[in-house]
């Protein structure tokens, strides 16, 4: 019996999964199969073709998978995000670097059992960036791919060197075979930014302060942003996330010039962010009660990011900047999801 052709998506109950499931599943050329290690939401599960439960630590299940389907398309999104990480440092490397090398590898033995290429989609980080203190932030203003990549937490450190394991299976791997093996797996990076959801809360990263303000006020519930008034880094928008990641997939090879691109959308600081809620939800109940040791992750990420590479290489253009995200997608879509719940 032939395998059947699928996408995978890795870590797919997550935030980033959640909108791609939802996106990918109009496209009927494209049957999905995931791999978590808890289930999907019900709705998602839906829409999907198989649904395997499971750790990306656990190769015999990835060998498995391999048996069963061929893959031409992945979507590695399985992480420990970064406040998590910094508790179990060990644990993140292994479920960050392990579980992306063991997917890499899974994406090469994939391209050479059906001939074809294996498009890698690899969701990085602002955390891959490491400023030393808030001078120097200041001063850098919007950083370059190549600029200050001295990550200053497990999980910045995790992202940064898979991308360059990325790079290397997409550009040298196996060098001194006989045959060359490398160019089959077609790596492509995205160092997101903050990202915020109108139908997700994320959990155990450090951008979470502006997600978690808008998701309490939307439930009456009080929050004490764990951040200064003044921290400022980028967030977007998850519809231009998703939109992001599909256009990167297919974007020609030959126009990318990167194997990772930046992305910006808009950078408030946690106070803006909190006059746009009290707008929107009038009484909110947001105050500020910093946590320094947060607060340092925090301010060793970039204010912003230059990410003309990616309008260049690929067009990329995202539909939200800051007002329009919050009064034409963030606050109709959560009063809505709330609402019905
Ligand atoms: N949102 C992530 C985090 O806070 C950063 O990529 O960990």
């Amino acid at each position: 019996m032939l395998r059947k052709p699928v996408v995978l998506i890795t870590g797919a109950g997550g935030e980033i999964g959640h909108g791609l499931i939802c996106r990918l599943a109009n496209d009927k050329d494209h049957p999905i199969i995931t791999l978590d290690v808890r289930p999907l939401d019900q709705a998602l599960g839906h829409l999907v073709q198989q649904e395997f439960i499971g750790s990306i630590l656990d190769t015999h299940l990835l060998d498995r998978i391999l048996v069963e389907y061929e893959v031409d398309l992945v979507f590695h999104l399985a992480a420990l995000l970064s406040t998590r990480s910094e508790f179990a440092p060990m644990e993140a490397h292994l479920v960050n670097v392990n579980g992306t090398l063991n997917l890499l590898e899974f994406a090469q033995k994939q391209c050479e059992s059906h001939g074809r290429s294996v498009t890698f989609l690899y969701p990085s980080s602002i955390a891959a960036y490491g400023l030393p203190d808030l001078e120097t932030k200041a001063r850098a203003g919007r950083v370059k791919e190549n600029e200050w990549n001295d990550p200053a937490t497990m999980y910045g450190c995790n992202k940064l060197y898979c991308e360059h394991l990325g790079r290397y299976y997409a550009r040298h791997y196996k060098r001194l075979a006989v045959e060359s093996r490398s160019g089959k797996v077609d790596f492509r990076g995205i160092r997101f930014p903050g990202l915020i959801s109108a139908v997700t809360i994320p959990s155990g990263g450090t951008s979470d302060y502006a997600p978690e303000m808008i998701h309490a006020a939307a439930q009456g519930q009080p929050y004490a942003c764990f951040v200064r008034p003044d921290t400022r880094i980028p967030f977007m928008a998850m519809p231009d996330g998703v939109d992001a990641l599909m256009q990167l997939v297919t974007a020609p090879h030959e126009k990318l010039n990167h194997t990772v691109y930046n992305l910006g959308g808009f950078n408030p600081s946690a106070a803006e962010v909190r006059e746009l809620v009290l707008a929107a939800f009038p009484g909110a109940d947001i105050t500020f009660k910093p946590d320094l040791k947060r607060q340092g992750i925090v301010d060793s990420w970039p204010a912003d990011v230059d990410d003309h590479a990616a309008r260049f290489d690929w067009g990329y253009s995202p539909r939200y900047d800051l007002q329009r995200a919050f009064a034409e997608y963030l606050f109709p879509t959560i009063k809505k999801y709330y609402s019905e719940k």
